[in-house]
């Protein structure tokens, strides 16, 4: 297939043109050559801000657009009406927040967010999702159900991953002196739920390839991981056998802690997003989805992350500080 990416370079599109590399597709890239520009020498790459000029996809045909740094319906828009009747098909990164709540576990038919303000353009945790939703509209008005790929990924998790929010852990074991102690939220028998962007990328490009159209959640099976195995897969990549002090969820939320950012994988049972890492993927098992390990996951991320420079192995969009934690860890034990 020839298939043109909008991104491609980060994290998720970075694995999804390796994975359509790997399959003998033949990618070419579209974006504004701010991030790692030099990734792929050897592939067509078109340049331009898709916010404001699209000029470079003015011409030329592909079997299907994959589109994996669409935020806002505005852009996603402007792409999809350029491409309708040069592209074949138009694959959405969408994300499982799209859903318009958490209060039980979702599946494909559940109904989507709506935006307070539909004109927004602001991108925050509040409309992320729902910006995510009316981009789904979008792909869906020019390309129709038939032509609409729609895949709403997890939590993302696996090397190259700019978040932090996975990477996160294992280096904390890594980091970690044997029996010293490691701050854990909730307890070992939490539900966590993820894809490893390697597998999302498989997917994706099986799924192209396949001729299938629709919504699909692209996650790990509900309950197939758990906060204990985590842990213990952590301590195998890393190593490391620090003391663990697991604190309960009433305890952190009355000490301060920030779910899921300072505290990466960890959703109060009781909160808004509780079901978040519960969602069906039975949809996508059944289209081929396959998942990896999670000792995989976590050897791969930690090997990644010890690669880096120094400079990029800090914690500073998500998890504690060390200090943080320490603070956390006395007023638990008090
Ligand atoms: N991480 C998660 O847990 C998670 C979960 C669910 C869904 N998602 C979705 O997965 C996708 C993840 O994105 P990623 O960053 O990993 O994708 P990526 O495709 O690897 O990286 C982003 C790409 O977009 C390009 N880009 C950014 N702004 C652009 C613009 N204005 N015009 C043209 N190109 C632009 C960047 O290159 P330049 O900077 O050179 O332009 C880069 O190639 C997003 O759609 C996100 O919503 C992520």
């Amino acid at each position: 297939m020839k298939l043109l990416i909008l991104g491609g370079t980060r994290f998720v599109g970075r694995h999804l043109v390796e994975a359509a590399l790997a399959a003998g597709h033949a990618p070419t890239l579209f974006n504004r050559g701010q991030t790692a520009a030099t990734l792929f020498p050897g592939l067509p790459a078109l340049r331009g801000d898709r916010r404001v000029d699209l000029s470079a996809l003015a011409h030329g045909e592909w079997d299907a657009v994959i589109d994996c740094c669409g935020y806002l319906p505005g852009e996603v828009e402007r792409s999809a009406a350029l491409l309708r009747e040069r592209v074949g098909r138009y694959l959405f990164i969408s994300s499982i927040s799209a859903y318009a709540g958490f209060a039980a576990p979702n599946d494909e038919t559940s109904p989507l967010g709506v935006l307070a303000d539909p004109d927004t353009e602001l991108v925050d945790g509040a409309s992320y999702g729902p910006l995510k939703a009316a981009c789904e509209q979008q792909v869906r008005r020019h390309f129709g159900e038939q032509r609409s790929l729609l895949i709403r990924p997890g939590l993302v998790v696996g090397p190259h991953d700019p978040t932090q929010r996975f990477s996160y852990w294992p280096a904390r074991f890594a980091l970690a002196a044997d029996g010293g102690p490691l701050l854990l939220p909730g307890r070992p028998g939490d539900a966590l739920q993820w894809i490893d962007a390697r597998d999302l990328a498989r997917f994706a490009i099986g799924a192209l390839e396949a001729g299938r159209h629709g919504a699909f959640n692209v996650v790990s099976t509900p309950g197939q991981f758990s906060r204990g195995d985590l842990v213990e897969a952590c301590m195998v990549a890393s190593g490391r056998r620090p003391q663990a002090v697991w604190v309960d969820d009433a305890r952190l939320l009355a000490l301060g802690a920030k779910p899921w950012t300072e505290l990466p994988l960890w959703l109060p049972a009781e909160g808004e997003f509780a079901t978040l890492m519960r969602s069906a993927n039975a949809k996508a098992l059944a289209a081929g989805l396959r998942l990896r390990p999670m000792a995989q996951t976590v050897a791969d991320t930690l090997a990644w992350w010890r690669g880096l420079p120094p400079q990029q192995q800090r914690f500073d969009k998500a998890g504690l500080s060390r200090e943080r934690e320490a603070q956390l860890l006395a007023a638990a034990r008090r």
